[in-house]
């Protein structure tokens, strides 16, 4: 008897095809760590916290070695316990995921149907993205005309289609965040069957006081998601560890799909006692806040266009062609062992997105970048 055609795959050039929903997908790509020439390059390409985790968290992930054989909880007690303490929220609230990149997939798939709409604010995070598209929704993109989420623009793109809209905030890779009552305002005129996300995988460096972390909205408004991760300020980007606040009816949603060892033991003990210690939390933030206004002064005193930014990280934009472009500056950085991110499709054109590091990372980036902006100047000069 003949096969019938495969709907969901075919053979192209002796390959098997992924689903149909795949097939314009690409990989994410990593920030690069390697330089050629430098053992120890100064990596500032993925903002990973350059003081790594508290000694806390690290004491605790070795303690873990003995109970390696057990499975983990899979019911993630004691670490949803510490947010919760932490935050001030009811650990019924929480739910911990594989970074925060699976809860968001968790998320896609647990409300989004093919055929379903969901709006990307320009500079949310590319897997929330990729996660959509693979579920086979329709992507809407709202532009960021202020280089942050825009309630404005993300409203005039809603339909009777759309079922989830994603936005980060502070937004990557800008670095800037959506101001309180525009979030108010967006969760206020946002149908109720329509989830938002609120990434905030940068939230904890963040001390503006028109910031709103969102991680209560769900009280008011049982629609809104917040994601949060512990790969930023706590440094453990390595372990894979993140977490959801939500009201009970998408955390029970989510609860239906999520692997029930979707978190090892040494994620979840790490994490605990990193979220517990919060003197060191304190001091690495503070190391940030610090550098931040340092380096966005000092570049934009060297001339360089820095986009402002509240989180780990800042923006350098430079010229669309010539000798001063983001390609040149990456090269010029890297033949110093300094590891940039070149912004490519889906940021702001011509940029360079660079993680905030230790202080003598931080003093080689100045110095590199004087050195770049002195020919520059020399030229207008001449
Ligand atoms: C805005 C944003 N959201 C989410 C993530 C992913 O975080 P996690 O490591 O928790 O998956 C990142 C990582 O760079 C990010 O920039």
């Amino acid at each position: 008897m003949q096969k019938a055609a495969s709907t969901t795959t075919e053979k192209a050039n002796g390959a098997i095809a992924p689903k149909q929903t795949l097939r314009n997908l690409a990989p994410y790509t990593q920030g690069t760590s390697t330089v050629e020439g430098f053992a120890e390059p100064i990596k500032l390409s993925s903002n990973e916290s350059p003081h790594g985790p508290s000694p806390l968290a690290i004491a605790a992930y070795h303690e873990t070695a003995a109970r390696l054989f057990r499975y983990p909880d899979g019911r993630q007690t004691a670490l949803r316990k510490a947010i919760a303490d932490v935050h001030g929220l009811d650990s019924a609230q929480i739910v911990c995921g594989n970074g925060s990149e699976e809860l968001q997939l968790l998320l896609v798939r647990a409300f989004v149907s093919p055929g379903d709409e969901v709006i990307c604010s320009e500079f949310s995070f590319v897997m929330g993205r990729i996660h959509a598209e693979a579920q086979g929704a329709t992507i809407v993109t709202a532009p960021e005309p202020k280089f942050r989420a825009d309630a404005d623009s993300i409203l005039a793109r809603i339909t009777p289609k759309t079922r989830m809209i994603m936005l980060a905030s502070p937004n990557n890779p800008v670095g800037d965040y959506m101001r309180r009552d525009d979030l108010a305002r967006l969760v206020a005129a946002t149908p109720k069957d329509v989830i938002i996300i609120y990434d905030g995988a940068y939230a904890d460096y963040v001390d503006a006081p028109d910031y709103g972390d969102g991680l209560t909205l769900w009280k008011q408004a049982p629609n809104v998601v917040v994601t949060r991760t512990f790969s930023k300020l706590y440094g453990l980007a390595g372990l894979r560890i993140g977490w959801m606040c939500a009201d009970k009816s998408v955390v029970d949603a989510v609860e239906r799909i999520r692997t029930p060892f979707n978190t090892s033991i040494a994620a979840l003990a790490a994490a605990e006692a990193a979220v517990r210690d919060v003197s060191y939390a304190v001091s690495v933030k503070a190391h940030n806040a610090r550098w931040l206004a340092k380096l966005t002064a000092t570049l934009r005193g060297l001339d360089y266009d820095v986009f402002p930014s509240v989180a780990n990280f800042y923006l350098l934009r430079f010229d669309a062609e010539g000798e001063f472009t983001a390609e040149r500056a990456a090269d010029f950085l890297m033949k110093r062992g300094i590891i940039p991110r070149p912004v490519s499709a889906g940021g702001p054109a011509g940029c360079l997105r660079i993680t905030v590091g230790l202080d003598h990372e931080n003093e080689a980036v100045i110095e590199a970048l004087k050195e770049f902006s002195a020919g520059r100047a020399r030229k207008q000069a001449g």
